[in-house]
């Protein structure tokens, strides 16, 4: 945890291949959105943006996950990305990787960590 941590949500929202979270993101002065899943117990963070064309990946409000659960699914053309790694197995960029952004679960929490690619968004 560093001072600069921001605050997502409680951990019990985000579920096992469930839905995931958006968060309010700036990426060079555009406002944009990161999102957290859960894969494997573990929380990963994303910037919401397909390795293909730069849009969000999400097809209705947090569902990044395929049928499986295995996929990270971009909604456009169907890349796939692992969601622990964030590398796409396939679809039309496979082999490209979403941007990942760093995330903490403390007490319950989760939180991410602006870097110098993308920094704090609009509420
Ligand atoms: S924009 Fe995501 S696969 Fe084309």
């Amino acid at each position: 945890m560093s001072q600069n941590d921001i605050f997502i949500c409680d951990s019990a929202e985000i579920e096992e291949g469930g839905k995931g979270k958006r968060f309010p993101v700036k990426v060079r002065g555009d406002d944009t959105s990161g999102f957290v899943v859960r894969y494997g117990g573990q929380i990963y963070g994303y910037l919401n943006r397909c390795a293909h064309v730069p849009i969000e990946l999400d097809w209705a409000e947090g569902e990044f996950f395929e049928s499986s659960g295995l996929y990270l699914m971009c909604a456009t053309h169907g890349a796939v990305y692992a969601p622990d790694t964030g590398k796409c197995e396939g679809g039309p960029c496979t082999g490209a990787h979403l941007h990942k952004i760093m995330t903490t679960e403390k007490d319950g929490q989760i939180f991410w960590t602006p870097d110098d690619y993308v920094k704090p968004g609009q509420a």
